[in-house]
């Protein structure tokens, strides 16, 4: 299979083309990536050298750039997106370019080129907050944040696609995912290494909110089947199951590091923050997926990365990163931080 990997430089995607490349020694990848703020190229290091690999560097919504890349490949699985619900309550336009527009450029190229599929990589925030029970794939979307909101407009133009044109597309909605190369934005990466420099963890509201935590080669094994095992037309959830609040988040990373309790902060909400999301993954787990790693262990591998890889995230924690950090964060009855 030759593939186009659409923001491979990315956390998930970076995973996804280092697994595929290790695990399908017949295939090719070729990597589509704009290298905003969340791209790095170094993430891709370990296959550089691969012959089977090339990088380019370009946008999903130019047309110019991806026609002639799709037509070099079978498939396209993409990843590319604005990904941070926090940044898209700031500027949602870009969102709204890349998550939605990029998602019909690429829809377009796959058409035109009569790909055998399509994988969009999605999200289970299109399903909105969900108070009970867990998410089917079938049930209506419902999302809340101008992040999800573009999310689930690609996924309507994917859908558009396979209706209208017989597009052999799949859909994958994973849960919150963390580990290694992770930019340290999200709670997860930014916890630990905000508590690797003696940083406050920055807990939303009393922190209770709970997300579904799933370890980024468990997400990537599940894409990864969909995309070779999956039934063109149809969605497939991809969650661990292991509901954590943010709380539990910051008491784990504080535990691992051996840090006082002390740096835990409460700050102000997320607006509209989601309170709760949560996946039935069995549809997945009938085509023969699980995940391997549970919550614990995920959390030991990638605190124990970050600890080594101080000179991955180290620079990345600058200039801009901290101008975004000192307006997004405000402490509960007090100044900036
Ligand atoms: P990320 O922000 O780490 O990476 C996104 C990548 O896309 C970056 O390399 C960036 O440079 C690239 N990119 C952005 N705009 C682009 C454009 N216009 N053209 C080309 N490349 C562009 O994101 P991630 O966490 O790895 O998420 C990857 C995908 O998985 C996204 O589609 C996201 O919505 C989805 N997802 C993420 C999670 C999660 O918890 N992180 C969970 C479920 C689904
Ligand atoms: O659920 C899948 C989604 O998970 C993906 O589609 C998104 O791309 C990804 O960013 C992630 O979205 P979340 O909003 O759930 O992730 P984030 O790490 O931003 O927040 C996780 C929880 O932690 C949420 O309840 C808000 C809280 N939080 C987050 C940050 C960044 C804090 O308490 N403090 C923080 O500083």
């Amino acid at each position: 299979m030759r593939l186009l990997v659409t923001g491979g430089a990315g956390f998930i995607g970076s995973e996804f083309v280092r697994m595929t490349l290790r695990d399908h020694l017949e295939d090719s990848v070729i990597v589509l990536d704009k290298l905003t703020y969340a791209g790095n190229e170094r993430n891709l290091d370990p296959v550089r050298v691969d012959p089977r690999f090339r990088f380019v560097k370009g946008d999903i919504a130019d047309q110019s750039v991806v026609d002639p890349l799709a037509s070099e490949c079978d498939v396209i699985v993409n990843f590319a997106a604005e990904s941070h619900v926090d940044r898209s309550l700031e500027a949602p336009g870009q969102f709204i370019m890349t998550d939605v527009y990029g998602t019909y450029v690429l829809l377009e190229a796959a058409r035109s080129a009569g790909h055998e599929r399509f994988l969009q990589v999605s999200t289970d925030e299109v399903y909105g907050d969900v108070a009970d029970g867990r998410s089917r794939e079938g049930d209506p979307l419902r999302p809340r944040s101008p992040y999800s909101a573009s999310k689930a407009g690609g996924e309507l133009l994917v859908q558009a696609y396979r209706a209208s044109h017989g597009l052999p597309a799949i859909v994958t909605r994973g849960s919150n995912t963390y580990g290694w190369y992770q930019y340290p934005e999200k709670i997860i990466p930014l916890f630990i290494t905000n508590a690797l420099e003696d940083r406050p963890l920055p807990i939303y509201g009393d922190g209770s909110a709970v997300r579904d935590y799933i370890f980024v080669e468990d997400h990537c094994r599940g894409i990864d089947l969909a995309l070779r095992e999956g039934v063109p037309g149809e969605e497939y959830n991809i969650g661990a199951g292991q509901e954590i609040s943010g709380t539990t988040v910051a008491e784990t990373v504080l535990r691992l590091l051996d840090k006082p309790a002390a740096l835990q902060q409460f700050v102000s909400d997320r607006p509209g923050h989601d309170r709760r999301y949560a996946l039935d993954s069995s549809k997945l787990r009938a085509l023969g997926w699980e995940p391997r790693v549970d919550f614990g262990k995920g959390m030991e591998t990638t605190v124990a990365w970050y600890v080594e890889h101080r000179e991955w995230w180290s620079p990345l924690k600058s200039g801009e990163f901290w101008e975004f950090y000192r307006r997004n964060y405000k402490p509960v009855g007090s100044g900036a931080p």
